[in-house]
C-alpha cells in the first residue's frame, strides 16, 4: 500500500469512530425544539434572547428544549438545584444563561418550559 492510501484510510477510520455522543440529539429533535416558544410573552422574549441560542442547538451540549429524556434525570436534582445551576453557570452554561437581570422566579418559569416534554413528539 503507499502512503497516501494509509493515510486515507486512518482518516476514514478516524471519522468513522468520530459519531456524534449518545448525549446528542437528532436533528429532528432540534428542528422541533425551535418550534416551541413560552406562552408568557415576557419569558418568550427572555427565552428569545437567552436561552434558546443554546438550549436549540445540540452542538452546545444544552440539554434541548422540550427533550424529556434529556431534562428528566437534571429536574431530578430539584427545581433549586436547577435554578442555581443557571445563577451560578453550569459545565458550557455561562452564569445566569447570558440572562443578566433574571430573577429566580423567571428562571424557574424558563426551566419548566424547556423541561415539559413537547419537541419530542414530532
Ligand atoms: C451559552 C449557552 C447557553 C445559554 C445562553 C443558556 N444555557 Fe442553559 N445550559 C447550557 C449547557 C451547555 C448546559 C449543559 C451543561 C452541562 O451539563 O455540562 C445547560 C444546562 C442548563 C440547565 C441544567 C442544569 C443542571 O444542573 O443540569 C438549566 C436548568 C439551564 N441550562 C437553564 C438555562 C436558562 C434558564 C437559560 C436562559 C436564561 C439558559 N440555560 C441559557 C448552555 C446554555
Amino acid at each position: 500500500m503507499k502512503p497516501t492510501r494509509i493515510l486515507l484510510l486512518l482518516v476514514a477510520v478516524v471519522l468513522a469512530g468520530c459519531d456524534r455522543p449518545s448525549s446528542f440529539s437528532s436533528p429532528e429533535m432540534e428542528a422541533a425544539s425551535r418550534q416551541l416558544v413560552p406562552q408568557d410573552p415576557e419569558i418568550a422574549a427572555i427565552y428569545g434572547r437567552s436561552c434558546s441560542s443554546c438550549h436549540t442547538v445540540a452542538a452546545t451540549g444544552a440539554p434541548l428544549t422540550g427533550d424529556a429524556s434529556a431534562w428528566t434525570p437534571r429536574m431530578a436534582k430539584g427545581m433549586d438545584a436547577m435554578v442555581d445551576s443557571v445563577i451560578n453557570g453550569f459545565g458550557g452554561m455561562p452564569p445566569f444563561g447570558l440572562c443578566m437581570d433574571c430573577d429566580a422566579q423567571q428562571f424557574e418559569a424558563l426551566i419548566e418550559f424547556m423541561a415539559t416534554p413537547g419537541a419530542s413528539h414530532d
